[in-house]
């Protein structure tokens, strides 16, 4: 293995340390410069962003070798051992138009790397590298008909690792809370980790890392014995990755998008692994075996919500303008579309019934009240609404709203 990796330790003053780990890739002279070591972290820092499978523009996808080989509109730019003669080195080269990206340039090692590829037949991959499997550690399935309250004591951490991988003299935002169903466990997103906190103990029960960007939500399982966390890095890259709640282990990742991941869930019989974000598609995985099976397009805005019903056989993902969708995980099909009014954002869907009875569908968006469809096997229907932040401020009469205005305090109406 020719990678090296370079961990910086920075201390800071007033006893702070500051840790952190940079991951820096190089290529040593004899090494065979590869797409998949070499060329992806220069393809992920500078293109994705516009040339991936979610976005491609100019037709042009980088993110599989097969499709960087494949070319854009105007056909493969990439011939093989012929940099000078490839578009997409002379465009990132800024020898020629569209340059690329289209207000910087890469660093000329980067440069430098894009050409000893081309130059050196576009290899794939070193070629010993074994392709990592996807597939869990563990099976994660459970049985649907065990929904509840789970056998044996609950979920709490045991021997998790209490080491943080970043430390920060300022506390950060914390994008995502949650706390276990079954045991007085509650989950904090941070930078690069995840901090697990016992509630009747008010203590630290542990960190879990993620490497890959910030988490922007966190869950528990409905067991409560599995804590998934989602995030990314916006514009690079969005996962979601699935730990043991007792060991802190890591159980599965799913996920290559190219920006961070907003919404994820995991669906109650631990089947399924849903996830969205500013791409506008749902994504859902199997657990099984790692793999996304479904990618759904039907939001017109960012995925920022997604849930699974309590028993397990519906998804309903919410968009940044107000759409909202249920689908059915299993087969990847639609099943019902509804619309809060385009003034209401990000509406978070949420079932709140329990397994057995008949799924409804609770929607809170800001500034709008909270609504309760009740989904049935003909349709969606709207029970209730629920002012959730204030009450809506009936005017009474014309005479009473006109001296309203004009005394500027609130008249109690009849
Ligand atoms: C901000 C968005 C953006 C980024 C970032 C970006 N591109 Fe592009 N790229 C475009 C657009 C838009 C076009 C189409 C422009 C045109 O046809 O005039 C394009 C076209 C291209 C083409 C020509 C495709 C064809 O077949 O005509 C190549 C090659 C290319 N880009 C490579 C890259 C590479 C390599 C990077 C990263 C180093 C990159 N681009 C980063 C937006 C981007």
């Amino acid at each position: 293995m020719m990678v090296k990796h370079w961990k910086r330790i920075v201390l800071g003053g007033l006893g702070i340390a500051a840790l952190q780990a940079g991951l820096v890739t190089q290529a040593s002279a004899q090494e065979k410069i590869n797409y998949q070591e070499h060329i992806v972290p220069i393809f992920r820092n500078n293109c994705f962003k516009c040339h991936s499978q979610d976005a491609s523009k100019g037709d042009l996808d980088l993110s599989t070798f097969g499709a960087a080989l494949k070319g854009g509109s105007s056909g493969s730019g990439l011939s093989s051992g012929d940099p000078d003669g490839s578009k997409l080195y002379k465009v990132v080269a800024h020898m020629e138009e569209p340059k690329m990206p289209p207000n910087s340039k890469i660093t000329d090692k980067e440069l430098e790397l894009i050409k000893k590829w081309i130059a050196g037949g576009l290899l794939e991959n070193s070629g010993s590298k074994a392709i990592a499997s996807s597939a869990p550690k563990v099976d994660m399935a459970v049985d649907l008909s065990k929904l509840g309250k789970p056998d044996g004591p609950p979920a709490l951490p045991q021997d998790w690792l209490l080491e943080p991988s970043v430390r920060t003299g300022r506390t950060t935002a914390v994008l995502g809370m949650a706390s276990s169903p079954w045991a007085p466990v509650v989950a904090l997103t941070g930078q690069h980790q995840v901090l697990v906190y016992n509630t009747d103990t008010l203590e630290l029960s542990g960190i879990v890392k993620f490497p890959s960007g910030h988490p922007a939500q966190v869950r528990f399982s409905r067991n409560g014995k599995m804590l998934l966390a989602a995030g990314g890095e916006g514009a690079k890259i969005g996962l979601a990755t699935v730990w043991d709640v007792v060991t802190g282990e890591k159980i599965i990742t799913v996920g290559e998008e190219f920006d961070t991941v907003l919404a994820s869930d995991l669906s109650a019989d631990q089947k399924w692994i849903a996830l969205g974000g500013p791409s506008k598609l749902v994504k859902i995985y199997s657990t099984a075996d790692g793999q996304q099976k479904y990618s759904l397009k039907k939001h017109t805005d960012w995925v920022t919500a997604a849930e699974f019903s309590p028993n397990g056989k519906y998804l309903a993902t919410g968009d940044r303008v107000g759409g909202i969708l249920v689908w059915e995980p299993a087969t990847g099909t639609q099943l019902y579309s509804m619309r809060t009014a385009a003034t209401k954002r990000n509406p978070s869907p949420s079932p709140m019934t329990s397994p057995s009875a008949p799924p409804s569908l609770t929607t809170a968006s800001a500034p709008s009240p909270v609504t309760g469809p009740v989904t049935s096997t003909s349709g969606m229907l709207k029970m209730a609404n629920w002012w959730a932040n204030s009450a809506p401020i009936r005017l009474p009469s014309n005479n009473a709203s006109k001296r309203f205005r004009r005394r500027s305090r609130l008249l109690r109406s009849t």
